[in-house]
């Protein structure tokens, strides 16, 4: 008989962009103010990523400082998933770019779009492929350059986001435990509150959707704001219910951090003290898919999380969708710092996939222009 599989979180890690944007800037920029901010939103500051950093670049740190703290080699990496809604591009997938820069060679690698909840959506596929016995290492990646589709004279929109990129790494364990549930749900009739137009086949990239600013992301914060109050709570008590569990066992509520009204609604709805609530939106802002793995980890920087902990996530987003989970957290904290060779070898790993990478490229062109010079050369003899 074979043991039930389970899919424990090993390997977690987060970046943030250095540059800060308070509040008291935004002032300056729109018309709002940090107590209007603040008071309707709960976020002080967020962080905007630098004209070199991209959704990838920030994804491949967090993804590096997950499997470090796992001391899995990216070779063992059986799928990459990297939730987003602000690829580098259309195509190829940012995960793509993530897999070549870890040279996890084995891996398979693909965007996840679902709003904000895409995370846990990714979590919830990941998981099943690691619990269906088809993975064995799978990592979920959350990752927005959001400042880059911001319309920063829109005050609507643009007092709420920030730029971040956070990184879970699943594995299949027989320790009973890791992702015990979760609930996946969408309402595509409320896509229209909250979109981003342009640059799709509906309305290609043009100088015309530029100047309609089609290119920024839109809100009906209201309606948004209305959909999330009822739904939180709602697919928390679904997640809840599903891993057979009641509201007094859970340790953790880690919510997508978007609105410190909104969480608090949820944590009532549940009848949750605030003292189980992990927010970090204040430093923050709403990150989106990258919202949850980023306070996940903080979660644990901050010890809030112990084994035998029942953790629920819960997410709404663009869509309209919305997601939860419950975690049973396994491993013992804190982990254990790689010694130095380790670290040093790891180093060395990621300068020898980017070399292979170049020589791949390099080779692809130089054989595509022999192919073109042999042909040329076989035209000329035979005419
Ligand atoms: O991950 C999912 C992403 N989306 C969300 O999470 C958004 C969810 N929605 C919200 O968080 C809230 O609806 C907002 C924070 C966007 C807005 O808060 P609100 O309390 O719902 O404000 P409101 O939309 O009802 O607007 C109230 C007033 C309006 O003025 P009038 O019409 O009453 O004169 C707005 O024009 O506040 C005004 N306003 C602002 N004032 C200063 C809207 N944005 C700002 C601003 N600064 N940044």
């Amino acid at each position: 008989m074979t043991s039930k599989r389970y899919a424990q979180i090993v390997g977690w890690g987060k970046y943030v962009p250095t540059q800060v944007l308070t509040n008291d800037d935004l002032a300056k920029m729109v018309d709002t103010s940090d107590d209007w901010i603040r008071a309707r939103t709960g976020i002080v500051e967020r962080r905007i990523a630098d004209p070199r950093e991209t959704t990838s670049t920030m994804s491949i740190k967090a993804a590096r400082a997950a499997l470090q703290v796992a001391d899995v080699a990216p070779e063992r990496l059986d799928l990459i998933i990297v939730t987003t809604a602000t690829p580098d591009y259309l195509f190829p997938a940012t995960a793509c770019l993530v897999q070549d820069a870890l040279g996890a060679r084995r891996a398979g690698a693909f965007d996840l779009l679902a709003g904000c909840s895409g995370f846990v959506y990714g979590l919830g596929v990941g998981s099943q492929l690691i619990i269906s016995g088809a993975y064995e290492n799978v990592l979920v990646i959350g990752a927005e350059t959001l400042s880059r589709i911001m319309d920063w004279t829109d005050r609507n929109t643009c007092v709420l986001f920030g730029d971040g990129a956070g990184a879970l790494l699943l594995q299949a364990s027989d320790a009973p435990g890791g992702v015990l549930s979760f609930t996946l749900g969408a309402d595509g009739s409320g896509g229209d509150l909250l979109m981003l137009p342009g640059g799709g086949s509906r309305h290609p990239a043009s100088a015309e959707t530029v100047a309609q600013k089609l290119h920024y992301a839109r809100m009906n914060g209201r309606e948004v704001f209305r959909f999330a109050t009822r739904i939180m709570g709602q697919a928390a008590k679904e997640a809840i219910q599903a891993a057979e569990l009641k509201i007094d066992d859970v340790d953790l509520f880690i919510p997508h951090q978007a609105n410190i009204r909104i969480i608090q609604s949820a944590a009532k709805h549940l009848g949750l003290p605030m003292d189980k609530v992990f927010v970090n939106l204040d430093r923050y802002g709403n990150t989106s898919c990258a919202s949850i793995p980023i306070a996940f980890c903080e979660a644990i920087e901050e010890e809030r999380i112990k084994p035998g902990d029942h953790l629920v996530l819960v997410s709404f987003g663009a869509g309209l969708t919305w997601a939860s989970a419950v975690v049973q957290w396994h491993v013992p904290l804190p982990a254990p710092r790689l010694p130095g060779w380790k670290r040093l070898l790891r180093r060395v790993r990621y300068c020898w996939a980017r070399l292979v990478s170049r020589l791949r490229r390099t080779y692809r062109k130089f054989s595509s222009w022999w192919g073109k010079a042999v042909g040329r050369i076989r035209g000329n003899n035979n005419g």
